[in-house]
């Protein structure tokens, strides 16, 4: 059978806390049978063209200054545009996100915001203050669980 493969969509650069908290989404993925690749945003650009051959997204940001990291926003913009090219393949997969930040946590809102323009969003955002702990590892291989069984 061939597996379902879910993108994990990252940016994560000053302490890697956005990176564990991937790492738990991929282990929620596997477990619950399907492929999870990861791909920091923060190490290269996303090619937008490949996002076509996933069946869902989740997307992690840190906040950086009460907004989402703007590796992220490269992305949307990309994918924006590739998808008026041609939508096949772009559009209306589910979504789970995850939040970083230090104290603050107000770019909740636009990567909610922004996110939702993918597809329907799966779950709750799954938001860490500082250093992920268990209790957020779980919460992070939950979402990526969800994400699975979201898939039609
Ligand atoms: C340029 C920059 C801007 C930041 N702005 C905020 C902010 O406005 N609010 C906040 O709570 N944390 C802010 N932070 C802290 C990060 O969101 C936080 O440390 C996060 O966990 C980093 O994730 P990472 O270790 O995966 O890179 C900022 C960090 C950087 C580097």
């Amino acid at each position: 059978m061939v597996k379902n493969k879910i993108l994990i969509l990252y940016h994560s650069q000053q302490y890697g806390h956005l990176h564990t908290m991937a790492e738990a989404v991929a282990e929620g993925i596997q477990k619950a049978g399907a492929e999870a690749t990861l791909f920091n945003t923060n190490h290269s650009r996303f090619n937008i063209e490949a996002y076509r051959h996933y069946d869902a997204v989740a997307v992690g940001s840190p906040d950086y200054f009460s907004y989402i990291a703007g590796t992220l926003k490269t992305f949307l913009d990309d994918w924006f545009l590739a998808k008026s090219r041609e939508p096949e393949g772009l559009v209306n997969k589910p979504v789970a996100l995850f939040l970083s930040y230090d104290r603050g946590g107000r770019a909740r809102q636009s990567l909610e915001m922004l996110f939702s323009r993918l597809g329907k969003q799966v779950g709750s955002i799954v938001e860490c203050d500082g250093e992920p702990d268990s209790a957020v590892r779980a919460a992070c291989e939950d979402l990526g669980a969800k994400l699975v069984q979201a898939i039609p």
